[in-house]
């Protein structure tokens, strides 16, 4: 067991932030939702609290409470935004809706120094409309805003801090000193969180769970899988039996490439599953995004209980389920915020499963998985693969799903993806800022009048994306030269059978999300 931070949260659409921040100071935190019960959460060898920010004000009936054993475990405590603002208020302060709204870049002015600050002034980002009026007994006021008197707030005796800022956000340059400042000097957390550390506790722990069981590991062919395979590979050798699933919702040549990979790259068996006809028989008739990535979680379970099931005396699945997977999810014990899509992997999986899962990166972010994965061995081209969605292509077919439309789908986004790969634009090892992280084409169930060769025609409409991001929660799109979208446009429209039109998407996200469903 580690030191842990443990994070609760208030419904923060930057909760997650807040837990990469820590991570990459190598203190391994927790984010939990704040109505998770205490006994769920203090198991950890918890260290201190971070309690995020929250869409809510804490005097609304039904806005979030602090749960009573945050305050009585004596533990260290930092409030931010929503979190200082419920501190106040549950301790005797007073909260009220300020004039104006504080929102962006402000300057805070720190007038003592103290354990996460020195004095002086910063450059900050805020977002809030209540503001804290009067502090509770034994509390001082640190810093002020232009919009708050009571910017920072600490009762430094008891530990317990408040920022009316964010510093999770990359627009609080100091941010990133005061967490650190918070996990090594208040809390004193160790800096355990290192990439060696990870794999000899993931390896340990996957022992104890399995024994001498056996286990399939669904594999893709993408990095998370590929860093899950070679782990549990590295804790458990043969017992290990990798299973690659044709779906149908592949690129094109996929299947054999990544049959060939594997062969080479697992030291373990090895079986490739056609499941084509199950998965489109499941995603007929079904336009709806949810409900399309629960019709492809359940097909997936039962298509390796079916296997399981044919190799015999195999007890456990082993999925290379994400931290962001779990998160974006939300999985009710891990967020108060909004659900944005069900991955397949932990949204969509049946109530009922014949097979335990093994699921060693659940708690990791994609740079973590990808650091693993290189100490494990693995070659650069794989751990820097771009990410490829568990659902496949029917997040990138919109509308419902057939054999034909995915057809065409395949074949323009082998043309945009050559023609990416041809101009040097695809596949860089650790993508420099700016450049692309993920590139595809989605088909859109929009027909459009055209014309071709004196002919009309009424067809559906590609739309080409290409993002740079750094780990896939926020991404932007990438201005890719005219030259070469000219000729993609053109080689789709003149190639590929049922598109008369191509368009660029020019949103980042937010407030887009990267896959179109
Ligand atoms: P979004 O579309 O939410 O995607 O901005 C963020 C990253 O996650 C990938 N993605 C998925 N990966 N199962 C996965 O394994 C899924 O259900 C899923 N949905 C999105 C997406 O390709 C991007 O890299």
């Amino acid at each position: 067991m580690r030191d842990t931070l443990i994070i609760l949260d208030f419904g923060s659409q930057y909760t997650q932030l807040i837990a990469r921040r820590l991570r990459e100071a190598q203190v391994f935190c927790e984010i939990f939702n704040w109505q998770t019960p205490a006994a769920d959460v203090m198991v950890l060898q918890t260290k201190g609290f971070i309690l995020s920010g929250g869409p809510s004000s804490v005097y609304e009936a039904n806005a979030p409470t602090l749960p009573d054993y945050v305050i009585s475990s004596g533990l260290p405590i930092l409030g931010i935004c929503y979190g200082m603002q419920l501190i106040a208020y549950s301790l005797g302060g007073r909260v009220a809706a300020g004039s104006e709204r504080e929102y962006g870049d402000t300057q805070v002015e720190i007038s003592q120094n103290n354990s996460l600050l020195s004095a002086g002034s910063y450059r900050v980002w805020m977002s809030h409309g209540d503001r804290i009026e009067s502090l509770p007994q034994d509390f001082s006021a640190l810093g002020t805003s232009p919009g708050s008197p009571f910017a920072m707030i600490a009762d430094e005796g008891r530990h317990i801090y408040g920022l009316q800022f964010h510093p999770e956000v990359h627009h609080t340059p100091i941010g990133r000193t005061i967490l650190e400042n918070f996990a090594f000097k208040v809390c004193q957390a160790k800096p355990e969180w290192t990439p060696t550390n990870i794999i000899s506790d993931s390896v340990a722990a996957i022992q104890a769970l399995v024994g001498d069981g056996k286990v399939l590991a669904a594999v893709s062919g993408g990095v998370d899988s590929n860093v899950m395979a070679a782990l549990v590979h590295k804790a458990i050798g043969s017992q290990l039996i990798s299973v690659f699933v044709d779906n149908g919702l592949l690129r094109s040549g996929e299947r054999e490439s990544v049959s060939a990979a594997m062969r080479k790259q697992i030291g373990a068996a090895f079986h490739t599953v056609d499941a084509v006809s199950e998965f489109l028989s499941a995603l007929r008739g079904k336009a709806d995004p949810e409900q399309k990535r629960r019709a492809i979680g359940e097909t997936f379970i039962r298509v390796f209980e079916n296997q399981a099931q044919q190799l015999g005396k195999v007890d456990f699945l082993a999925q290379g389920t994400i931290y962001p997977d779990v998160i974006e999810s939300r999985a009710p014990e891990r967020s108060a915020a909004h659900k944005i899509k069900s991955h397949h992997n932990v949204g969509g999986l049946p109530d009922k499963m014949a097979l335990k899962l093994v699921e060693p990166l659940r708690f990791l972010f994609k740079d973590e998985v990808r650091a693993i994965g290189s100490l494990l061995g693995l070659p650069d081209e794989l751990v820097w693969r771009q990410p490829f969605p568990g659902p496949g292509l029917a997040v990138r077919c919109l509308g419902e799903i057939t054999a034909q439309r995915l057809d065409t789908l395949r074949a323009a986004d082998a043309i945009f993806t050559s023609e990416l790969r041809e101009a040097g634009l695809l596949d860089q090892p650790r993508p420099p800022e700016g450049s692309i992280a993920q590139a595809f084409a989605a088909l859109l169930p929009v027909y459009s009048v055209g014309i071709m060769g004196d002919q009309r025609t009424y067809q559906e409409t590609i739309v080409l994306r290409a993002v740079s991001s750094q780990d896939f929660m926020t991404a932007d799109w990438v201005p890719l030269p005219h030259d070469l979208l000219a000729r993609v446009s053109s080689r789709i429209v003149n190639e590929v059978h049922g598109v008369n039109r191509v368009v660029y998407d020019l949103t980042s996200k937010p407030p887009a999300t990267i896959e179109w469903e």
